[in-house]
């Protein structure tokens, strides 16, 4: 199964047949049925705490990963509901939009300014639960989720001249990941 398909135009993703249904069930299916079972012994005790990861690409649609962005809003959107749902019950629900994190699906590319390590996410992050039910997890994320909503607004990301930017800077990450892959 695929958590993401990589970055390509939604035709060109490989094994289309078989990275569908991957990815509804990977993404999508199993934070719902996973809530499905915890949800009621939370409701019971009136305590409990949901965690989702969303991701940043699910926050506006998300031209060369619109599976994978989709499936991320499903989740946020879910996450968000779900706490005016319960939040009255004693359960704190929370959706995380990370931005890049090193890691396996992000080829473990080294941390830098713009990709923070996975340790110092989750502990940024599990700072903030309580604190707010929507959140990038962690300062720096914020910051530049911000200033890419000012900078790079939707109308302009989903514009033809805002595809072909995005499609080169994509490349061009696709670069920095290959070589420092290599490293
Ligand atoms: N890293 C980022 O930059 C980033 C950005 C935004 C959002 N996110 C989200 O953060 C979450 C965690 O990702 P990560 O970066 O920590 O990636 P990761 O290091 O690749 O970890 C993903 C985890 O999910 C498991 N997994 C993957 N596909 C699965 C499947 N089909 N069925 C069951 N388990 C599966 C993996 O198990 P195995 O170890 O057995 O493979 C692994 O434990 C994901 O929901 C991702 O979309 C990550």
């Amino acid at each position: 199964m695929a958590q993401t398909t990589g970055l390509s135009r939604f035709l060109n993703i490989p094994d289309l047949d078989k990275a569908v249904p991957d990815m509804v069930n990977c993404n999508m299916l199993s934070v719902t049925m996973m809530t499905q079972i915890v949800l009621p012994q939370m409701v019971a005790r009136r305590k409990g705490i949901i965690i989702n990861l969303s991701s940043e690409l699910g926050r506006h649609p998300a031209p060369l990963a619109v599976l994978y962005g989709a499936t991320k809003a499903f989740v946020d959107f879910f996450s968000r509901g779900l706490e005016a749902e319960y939040r009255s019950r004693g359960i704190i629900v929370q959706s995380v939009l990370p931005l890049l994190v090193s890691t396996n699906m992000t080829f473990n590319v080294a941390p830098n300014r713009f990709v923070k390590s996975a340790e110092d996410y989750a502990r940024e992050a599990l700072n903030t639960v309580g604190l707010t039910s929507r959140t990038s997890g962690c300062l720096s994320h914020a910051i530049k989720a911000f200033f890419c909503d000012l900078l790079l607004p939707e109308w302009f990301r989903l514009s033809s001249f805002g595809f072909k930017l995005q499609t080169n800077l994509w490349r061009r990450m696709k670069d920095t990941v290959a070589v420092s892959k290599r490293k």
